[in-house]
């Protein structure tokens, strides 16, 4: 890997991108930017403050008054570590929610284009590939089915404690491929000239031993 080098990792809630993305990042000494922490914040933001999605004006004045940043990879929210209190399960709505507006994914954009257009970055999301990282010089794509995806997710939340049922976990899901792949901006969607790797029954070193391989 030589010069300038930007991995954009696309795909549904929990396809493991973070994970990956993550230790990827540490392993070729990047930075990681997790572009649905962006999203997360936003959507703890306005909830706190009580602004709802129609509400334009009071929106507008939250992001012109929002400062979002990664530092040593940790989400800081004006000033606040938010790591852990984006991460509910109502927060994660939110976020689906708020990540519609146009308003938001500019601000959001914007922040995201000028993190990686200085230094090597990996950035995971929905539209780093198609959209906020167009000319990456890597693209993957990763995916896995519903269930799997579900299982990861339920067993994340068993083990921070919350009290969730696994089919509450799966429609929750379910329901968000639905809104992030059909929302008229910059839905999810994989890139043409992406890798599309399918993690279903893959351990987490095989994926990120595959996705290595292709950038080594
Ligand atoms: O990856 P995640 O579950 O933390 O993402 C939270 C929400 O933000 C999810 O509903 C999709 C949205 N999102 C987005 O619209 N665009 C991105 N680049 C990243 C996340």
């Amino acid at each position: 890997m030589e010069g300038i080098c930007r991995i954009a990792i696309d795909g549904p809630s929990g396809a493991g991108k973070s994970t990956i993305a993550k230790e990827v990042a540490k392993r070729l000494g990047i930075d990681y930017i997790d572009t649905g922490a962006m999203y997360r914040a936003i959507g703890y933001k306005a909830v706190k403050n009580q602004v709802g999605p129609e509400d334009k004006e009071k929106l507008e004045n939250l992001l012109n008054d929002t400062d979002i940043d990664f530092v040593s990879g940790d989400i800081i929210l004006d000033g606040d570590k938010v790591n852990d209190r984006i991460r509910t399960p109502d927060i994660s709505k939110a976020a689906s929610v708020y990540s519609a507006l146009p308003e938001v994914r500019e601000k959001l954009v914007d922040i995201q284009r000028s993190m990686g257009s200085r230094k090597s970055v990996i950035m995971d999301g929905r539209d780093i590939g198609t959209n906020v990282l167009k000319d990456a010089e890597y693209k993957f794509f990763l995916t896995a089915s519903a269930e799997e995806r579900a299982d990861r997710r339920y067993k994340e939340l068993l083990e921070k404690g919350e009290d969730v049922s696994r089919e509450k976990v799966l429609a929750d899901i379910k329901a968000r491929d639905h809104s992030d792949s059909t929302r008229t901006l910059n839905p999810l969607r994989k890139a043409e000239d992406a890798i599309e790797v399918d993690t279903t029954g893959m351990s987490i070193d095989e994926v990120i031993e595959y996705v290595l391989k292709e950038i080594n």
